[in-house]
């Protein structure tokens, strides 16, 4: 077996999610606070748009870049949102942010060269770089320090072989914001930014900001998973300098051909559909409620919450008061409480002794799942 595969990790939310399948199968009510997917339909003029498309017999393979019109609208909304100058030509429609990280990665990277990602982070960051055959070297960021990166800390790790930096904010699973000078003094330090925007959209306090507003040596990655709440379609996309545009687009025409026709119909129609707008900033609305109900709920059962998450759907809660073992605590919080929680261990080892919860799932459920915790906390601890 490739030595690589041989050192991937267990997806461990995955796991608590076919644990928590098991249980209901055999009749259990579990509440799921650990899964990281929307739980609100995609915009209605997606689902018109996707209809349309398979009914009109646009199921073939698009241009291997993706639809110049989606290129363009994407473009569009990076212009408009943050003033940059992004152009339909420096975008590839991928399938899924997940498959724009691979490729990312498989651009920049030769077999050992490096590449940094903090701890915690994104739990599929270090299995990307593997499979890339490069090497991850973790930063650490801690909760006192509102999950920045400190940049003398990350110059001590930079090494001739570094190939690049993944940065995420909106996080997950902190759903902190990096700090606008935090990303200034990063774009200085020469070295290829990776930029991952998916929670881009989902913001509630402050304001997101693009790695191209700091920098043009960054790579893009953003979809249409969390945003417009399309994880099934598949859909993401990847804007790079124009230097590394063909050879993307032969690993694409290779590797992947395009990304599904259908959804790409779908996309278009999210990025340009007045009423789609209208249902985002609903949905951002429905979330930042549930963002401070959970807040406020977790604090009164005693979790610690070190600084307000401002993004994503997440809050990263220390809970080294009831266990330093949070893997056991998350899964004895499913068995024995039918509540799925995700152990931050999931996130790198700096992670240990927090929890992180979804808040994508309604107030009713959150609010159902809190008084269960809470009841066999009182209990067990
Ligand atoms: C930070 C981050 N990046 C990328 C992804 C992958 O998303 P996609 O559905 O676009 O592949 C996820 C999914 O949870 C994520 O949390």
């Amino acid at each position: 077996m490739n030595s690589n595969v041989d050192k991937m990790r267990s997806f461990i939310v995955m796991d608590v999610l076919e644990r928590a399948k098991e249980l209901e199968s055999e009749g259990a009510d579990v509440i799921h606070l650990e899964v990281g997917e929307p739980d609100f339909n995609m915009p209605q003029a997606a689902v018109e748009a996707v209809a349309r498309a398979a009914a009109d017999g646009n199921t073939h393979y698009t241009h291997s870049l993706g639809l110049l019109q989606l290129r363009q609208a994407i473009a569009n909304q990076y212009n408009t949102e943050y003033g940059v100058k992004v152009s339909a030509d420096n975008i590839v429609v991928t399938c899924g942010s997940s498959q724009a990280i691979l490729m990312a990665l498989l651009l920049l990277c030769n077999t050992g060269d490096e590449v940094i990602i903090s701890n915690p982070g994104y739990a599929c960051y270090r299995n990307f770089i593997l499979a890339a055959n490069a090497v991850p070297v973790e930063v650490p960021l801690s909760a006192e320090n509102d999950f920045q990166f400190d940049i003398q800390t990350l110059k001590k790790v930079i090494t001739p072989r570094t190939r690049a930096i993944i940065v995420n904010s909106p996080m997950n699973p902190t759903g902190t914001l990096m700090h606008s000078d935090v990303m200034q003094q990063m774009a200085q330090l020469g070295i290829t930014v990776i930029s991952d925007e998916i929670y881009h959209g989902l913001v509630y306090e402050g304001k997101a900001e693009t790695m191209l507003q700091h920098t043009d040596n960054t790579l893009i990655i953003n979809g249409f998973s969390k945003r417009y709440a399309m994880t099934g379609l598949r859909l993401g996309y990847l804007i790079a300098p124009e230097q590394f545009m063909r050879k993307l687009q032969i690993i694409q025409q290779n590797l992947f051909i395009c990304a599904p026709s259908v959804s790409q119909y779908g996309a278009l129609a999210a990025l340009t559909s007045e009423q789609a707008e209208t249902e985002l900033v609903k949905m951002r609305q429905t979330y930042d409620e549930r963002r401070k109900y959970l807040i406020s709920r977790l604090r009164e059962i005693g979790f610690t919450i070190h600084t307000e998450p401002k993004g994503a759907f997440y809050i990263f809660a220390d809970a080294r008061c009831y266990a330093s073992d949070t893997y056991r605590f998350a899964f004895d919080a499913l068995e024995q409480a039918h509540v799925g929680i995700t152990p931050g261990i999931d996130f790198g080892s700096r992670g240990e002794g927090f929890v992180r919860f979804s808040y994508a799932n309604s107030i009713e459920n959150i609010g159902r799942a809190m008084n269960r915790l809470e009841t066999w906390i009182k209990e067990n601890f």
